[in-house]
């Protein structure tokens, strides 16, 4: 069977191929702007490498004043995220985007725009002749600092030490962000009270988790 997409029912951010399957809009078919995809009337927070969408859904139940974009470069975990983030009824407020983070924030993403950029367990790339495939470098915290409002923040967990390490390391000496401050471990009420899903993996197997939030500074 052939699905057509309903574009009476399609979201700015996502698409409709059916009543029940949503799918993230795919930023290599279909480059969105940044108004497109914001109202410009309330904080917005952005997610580099979403995964299965466990932090929007949560974070945007929470903080229901703020907009959120997430970018999840595989097509198959943007969709779930997509899927989930309509389960939820929130995808006026959440845009969920198939494509490249690094790319969308260095070419979409205007300067002093975001108030919050999370960036949780990006993949390690653990051999040397890879490491250049990571999400975070030199030129997305660049970004990074350029895309938040004063008094922004970047948030930075990882359970990779080595990849914590030299990303505060670069922060400290290639931004002029604050921090890195300390962000204490929460005790979970519920079996999915974390913030991400690798968050909840790594606990679940007593790996430790490494925290970071650096702040941009008013000047
Ligand atoms: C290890 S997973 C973590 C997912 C989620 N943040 C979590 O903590 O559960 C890293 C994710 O980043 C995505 N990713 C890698 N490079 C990316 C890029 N350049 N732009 C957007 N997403 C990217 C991967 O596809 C993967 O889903």
């Amino acid at each position: 069977m052939t699905l057509e997409p309903d574009h009476n029912a399609m979201p700015q951010s996502s698409s409709r191929i059916s009543a029940e399957v949503v799918v993230a809009r795919d930023l290599f078919d279909q480059p969105a702007t940044w108004p497109e995809l914001v109202s410009g009337s309330r904080p917005v927070e952005l997610e580099i490498g979403s995964g299965k969408g466990l932090f929007l859904v949560t974070a945007a139940s929470q903080r229901t004043a703020h907009e959120f974009v997430g970018v999840e470069l595989a097509a198959k975990f943007a969709n779930r995220a997509a899927a989930r983030i309509a389960k939820h009824g929130l995808e006026t407020r959440v845009k969920m985007l198939r494509g490249d983070a690094q790319q969308f924030l260095q070419v979409v993403v205007p300067d002093e725009s975001v108030a919050g950029i999370h960036v949780y367990f990006p993949d390690p790339w653990w051999r040397n002749k890879h490491k250049k495939r990571r999400v975070l470098n030199d030129q997305t915290l660049g970004d990074i600092q350029r895309a938040l409002v004063p008094g922004g923040q970047f948030h930075f967990w990882t359970d990779v030490l080595d990849y914590y390490e030299h990303i505060c390391a670069r922060t400290m000496d290639t931004t002029q962000l604050a921090g890195p401050a300390f962000v204490p471990q929460r005790v979970a009420q519920h079996t999915m009270d974390y913030t991400t899903h690798f968050e909840r993996r790594a606990r679940a197997h007593s790996q430790p988790v490494y925290r970071a939030i650096f702040t941009k500074l008013s000047n």
